[in-house]
């Protein structure tokens, strides 16, 4: 890390991870975030040690390395060392990890249970119901800091009476000053890798910047620079602050931490100043920033309350249009895609005459699979057509690496068109398919009722699966930086297909690739995660990120948006009932304005795309019927 400059907010090793950092040539501020603070008087312990020699312990749960030395010394303070170490011998022991497996050997104890990597709460969860039953017994709790509400809530559920035995707490250090100076420097990009080695450290560094004001500055500044964290459970709390995780070593170990961030630093902050660099020129400048960030369809992505409800169509630019179906007479789907001027026209054409809030840009989720080397066709009436689909691990050497610059181009080129010629405040939103979709697609080669072979590929393979997956994520991160870098203010993934899934296997074989495409979108473009048939996993697929989630009209809005708490919601009435007539229309589309009440970040669509069939009357009568609606 040559020359990087790298922040850490280590307190007890803070010596340590200076030199590591220093010597792989990194430029080291390490500001302590907190001081572990013995309790003087420390009564739980005490309460805890009559109780264990009484014989009313059934089990002793120790968290951390430092937690049970300072545990044990208070013991041994009050109580005859012998006695304890007795009665301790007597009842399970379930150490969390290697550091209180270490301080218990030495005063030769063996935990009787111990935990697997990486050591979060829930693998100690799971080795406790897999080995040691608790119901109705008394179970104690060493703890490390804030106590771990949802652990104890778990103990408690599983019928275990708990007992919290806090053996330190963390305060800021003594001399706050440095901790302040490294989050100003922070802010002012003085810093360009943050590592964390535990939870506490953001809760502390966070605490620290709200006292001084700056709270959100800090969160903005992290979102440019490298966050390393150590392991899982330090990485659910920054990412719970709402802090980008850039790595994390394969093992919790700060000398890992350290070394991984020397090797992936330099290349990852580049990649991040590269995205900065884009966001600023062509959507603040060019395309009227100010106008558009004020449109009503971008202030309910952002969740801002809106005069009425913002209304755009997938597939608002098809086959139900005339004009439509005569340009297609002439030109070829895959033709009109790949003609800039076109594909623009199609475009502004059908958002200005409906009067809608939005427009998409015309193309379509299968135009990526050409440049990833496959061969796409679309056949007349049947839909699209992948002549040499993946089907073995031997189908990953052809598939080629997408650069945001080369082969879609022709994309990039009609959003650079449909900018300059939509109106000034009309946002415009780019898309790709989703990597579920998109790979279930070059695996089956058309449309499918089973997915059978995708199926098949995803269970009996699963390393050709994810890598095929990342190769496919990779791919559509450059594509949709790409549009963005266009001019599309916006951008919408579709998992049109994931509703073909279990929550279990969503959660498996394609979250974390969804979570990841999204996390690489340029920060401050609102991302829409559009899927079909997944109210089974609306939690989950909210895991995955994004700032508008889309729900088709399987469940009801109000309780979709129940479930998914504080994103913006895009949806969600049936198109079938575009087939139907006027006043029909008014009272679905109504049904569903009342759903959504006047919340802030309704942006009204139907649940799946325009169906060809449908009168354009129809639609216009959808479009005037919630332009006229206002929440009472
Ligand atoms: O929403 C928009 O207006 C933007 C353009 C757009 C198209 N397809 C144009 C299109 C978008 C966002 C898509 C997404 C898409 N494409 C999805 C995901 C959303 C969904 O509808 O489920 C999927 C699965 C595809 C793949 C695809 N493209 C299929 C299965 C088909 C054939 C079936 C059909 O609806 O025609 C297409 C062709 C296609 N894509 C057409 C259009 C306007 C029709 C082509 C024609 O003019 O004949």
């Amino acid at each position: 890390m040559s020359g990087l400059r790298v922040g850490s907010f280590e307190s007890r090793k803070q010596a340590e991870i200076k030199k590591l950092i220093e010597n792989l040539g990194g430029v080291a501020t390490v500001a302590p975030s907190m001081r572990e603070v013995p309790l003087e008087e420390n009564k739980d312990a005490v309460r805890f040690g009559e109780e264990l020699l009484a014989g009313r312990i059934s089990a002793l749960i120790l968290f951390t390395g430092v937690g049970t030395r300072t545990l044990l010394e208070a013991l041994f303070l009050k109580n005859p060392k012998e006695k304890i170490l007795a009665a301790l011998k007597k009842i399970p022991i379930v150490a969390r990890g290697p550091k209180p497996v270490a301080a218990l050997a030495e005063v030769n104890l063996k935990p009787t249970v111990t935990v697997p990597e990486p050591n979060t709460w829930r693998e100690m969860l799971k080795t406790i119901d897999q080995k040691l039953p608790i119901e109705g017994k008394t179970v104690a709790v060493q703890e490390y800091g804030e106590p771990n509400k949802l652990f104890l809530a778990e103990l408690k559920a599983r019928g275990a009476h708990v007992l919290q035995v806090p053996v330190y707490r963390a305060e800021f250090p003594k001399d706050t000053a440095p901790l302040k100076n490294l989050i100003h420097s922070v802010i002012d990009k003085n810093i360009d890798v943050l590592l964390f080695t535990n939870a506490t450290q953001i809760e502390h560094a966070l605490m620290m910047a709200r006292q001084e004001g700056v709270a959100q500055e800090f969160k903005k500044a992290a979102q440019n620079i490298v966050v390393a964290s150590v392991g899982p459970s330090c990485t659910e709390a920054l990412q719970k602050f709402g802090f980008p995780v850039d790595l994390e070593p394969e093992r919790p170990m700060m000398g890992a931490l350290v070394a991984r961030a020397a090797q992936q630093a330099p290349a990852l902050l580049q990649e991040k100043k590269k995205r900065a660099d884009i966001v600023i020129s062509p959507i603040a400048s060019k395309n009227g920033g100010d106008e558009l960030n004020k449109s009503l369809f971008l202030k309910a992505c952002r969740r801002e309350k809106t005069e009425r409800t913002p209304i755009w169509l997938m597939r608002q630019a098809g086959r139900y249009l005339k004009e439509y179906r005569e340009l297609r007479a002439k030109v070829e789907f895959l033709e009109l895609c790949k003609n800039s001027d076109l594909a623009s026209e199609v475009t502004v054409d059908a958002a200005h005459r409906l009067g809608v809030d939005a427009a998409i840009i015309f193309s379509d989720i299968l135009i990526i699979v050409e440049p990833l080397g496959f061969k796409l066709s679309y056949q007349k009436d049947e839909g699209p057509e992948i002549s040499n689909p993946f089907r073995e691990k031997n189908d990953l050497k052809r598939l080629k690496p997408v650069e945001p610059d080369e082969s879609l181009g022709f994309v990039y080129e009609a959003i650079r068109k449909t900018r300059r010629a939509l109106k000034k405040d009309i946002p415009l939103i780019g898309f790709c398919g989703a990597p579920f979709t998109v790979a279930s697609y070059v695996i089956e080669g058309k449309g499918s009722k089973t997915f059978s072979l995708t199926k098949a590929l995803m269970y009996k393979t699963p390393e050709i699966w994810h890598n095929l997956l990342e190769k496919i994520t990779d791919a559509s991160i450059a594509y949709l930086n790409g549009q963005i870098a266009a001019g599309a203010q916006a951008v919408q993934i579709f998992d049109s297909w994931v509703g073909c899934l279990s929550p279990e296997d969503f959660r498996a074989y394609v979250l974390p690739h969804t979570k990841r495409l999204i996390k690489n979108i340029v920060p401050g473009v609102p991302v829409i995660s559009f899927g079909t048939q997944n109210s089974g996993f609306l939690p989950l697929l909210k895991q995955a990120g994004g700032d508008v989630i889309g729900v088709d009209w399987r469940i009801e809005l109000d309780e979709a948006w129940d479930m998914l708490g504080d994103v913006a919601i895009q949806g969600n009435l049936d198109p079938q009932i575009l087939l139907s007539d006027e006043k029909i229309i008014r009272a679905q589309a109504t049904r569903i304005l009342n759903q959504a009440a006047g919340r802030p970040g309704h942006i009204f669509n139907l649940g799946h795309g325009v169906l060809p069939a449908t009168p354009l009357e129809n639609v216009q009568v959808l479009i005037d019927c919630v332009k006229q609606h206002r929440a009472h």
